[in-house]
C-alpha cells in the first residue's frame, strides 16, 4: 500500500505560521529518512494567494536526490507546471475541483477553463516524460454548492484519464465523506478508470477518515494521501481539520497486514519535530499510544509525552 505524505503542501499551506523553505525542506528530509517514498513537497502557485508555499523552487532544489523517492508538486496552471519541472519535481499534480464555485474561489477560473488547463498540463507533462496526477477536489461535498453527484466525479475522472493522467486522486477536501459515499463515488469512478489508477485523499474533519480509507481499501484502492501528525486545518476557520494522520494510516495498514515500508514508531519523532517547527500540537488518533510504545522501545519514559 502506498502512503503519500502531503503535509509539506496541504498541511503547511493552511498554517498561520509561514515556514522558510529551509524548514520545509527539513520536514521533508525527516519524512524521507523514515521511509516515505511519495511526498507532495510543495506547490507552485501565486505567492500572493498562498504565501506559505513561496520559495517552492528552493525547497525542491534542496531535497535529497534519491531514486527511491518521488517528489510531487501541485500546479494550478501552465506557469506552475514550468516552474515545477524546472525545479526538479518528479510528479506534477493538477487540481480540478468538480464544482464551479470552488474553482472560482480557489484559482479564479471557471470549471470549464480549469478542466481545459488540467488537460493541457497533463498532455504536455506526458509528452515531456513527466509523471502527472489529477486531483478531483471536493469530490464528495463542496463548501459552496453542497453534495456532489458521483456521476460528476465519474465524468471528470474519465476526462483526466483520457488526457493521460497516471493517477486520479479522489479528494475529500473538506472532510465530509463517509464510508457509504466513498463506496458510491468509487463505484462510479471504477466504471471508467481501474481503481489501481485511483488514490484517495481524506481529511479528518468529522473523524471518519480511517473509516473512509477502510471503505476505499475494500473497494480496491491501494494508495492514500495523509499528513504527518494530521498537520493541516486553518487557524482562521474553526472546525477545519487536517488530512488523516500519516501515523494512523501506516499503523492501520501494518495492523491489517498491508506493507508500507514505514515503521509507525519511527514516525513519532517526526511528528514531534513537526510540532516544534509549526508551534502547533499535532498527532493522529494513535499518537499517544505510539508515543508510549516508542518511548518504551527506547527504554525511556513510559508515560509518553
Ligand atoms: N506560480 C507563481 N506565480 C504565479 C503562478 C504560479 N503558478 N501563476 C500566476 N502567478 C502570478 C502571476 O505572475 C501574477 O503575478 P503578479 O501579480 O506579480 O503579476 C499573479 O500570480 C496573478 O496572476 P494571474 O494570472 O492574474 O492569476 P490570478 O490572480 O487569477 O490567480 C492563481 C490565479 C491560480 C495564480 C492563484 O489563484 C493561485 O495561485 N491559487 C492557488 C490556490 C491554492 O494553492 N489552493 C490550494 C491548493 S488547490
Ligand atoms: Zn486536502
Amino acid at each position: 500500500m502506498v502512503v503519500n505524505d502531503v503535509g509539506p503542501r496541504d498541511g503547511l499551506q493552511s498554517q498561520g505560521k509561514i515556514l522558510t523553505p529551509e524548514c520545509r525542506s527539513g520536514l521533508i528530509k525527516n519524512l524521507v529518512n523514515v521511509g516515505l517514498t511519495n511526498i507532495e513537497a510543495g506547490s507552485f502557485v501565486s505567492p500572493k494567494a498562498v504565501p506559505q508555499m513561496a520559495g517552492a523552487d528552493e525547497v525542491f532544489r534542496s531535497l535529497p536526490n534519491t531514486d527511491s523517492v518521488r517528489y510531487a508538486a501541485l500546479v494550478p496552471n501552465m506557469k506552475g507546471y514550468e516552474l515545477a519541472v524546472a525545479a526538479g519535481a518528479h510528479v506534477v499534480n493538477v487540481v480540478l475541483s468538480v464544482t464551479e464555485t470552488m474553482n472560482q474561489k480557489n484559482i479564479n477560473m471557471s470549471l470549464q477553463k480549469t478542466a481545459d488547463v488540467c488537460v493541457d498540463i497533463v498532455k504536455r507533462a506526458k509528452s515531456e516524460g513527466v509523471s502527472a496526477q489529477a486531483y478531483l477536489a471536493v469530490a464528495f461535498e463542496c463548501p459552496f454548492e453542497g453534495r456532489v453527484d458521483p456521476d460528476v466525479v465519474r465524468h471528470y475522472a474519465e476526462l483526466m484519464n483520457k488526457a493521460g493522467a497516471d493517477k486520479i486522486i479522489i479528494a475529500d477536501t473538506i472532510g465530509a465523506a463517509n464510508p457509504a459515499s466513498v463506496r458510491d463515488v468509487l463505484s462510479a469512478v471504477a466504471s471508467v478508470v481501474s481503481l489501481e489508477q485511483v488514490a484517495c485523499h481524506f481529511h479528518d474533519t468529522r473523524g471518519m477518515a480511517l473509516a473512509n480509507i477502510l471503505a476505499a481499501l475494500d473497494a480496491g484502492v491501494r494508495e492514500f494521501d495523509s499528513s504527518i501528525g494530521g498537520l493541516g486545518g486553518c487557524p482562521f476557520s474553526p472546525g477545519a481539520s487536517g488530512n488523516v494522520a500519516t501515523e494512523d494510516v501506516v499503523l492501520m495498514a501494518q495492523s491489517m497486514g498491508f506493507e508500507t515500508g514505514i515503521d509507525p514508531l519511527a514516525l513519532v519523532p517526526v511528528v514531534r519535530a513537526a510540532e516544534t517547527l509549526t508551534g502547533v500540537e499535532l498527532g493522529g488518533k494513535s499518537f499517544r499510544w505510539l508515543s508510549k510504545e516508542a518511548d518504551k522501545a527506547a527504554g525511556g519514559d513510559v508515560n509518553g509525552r
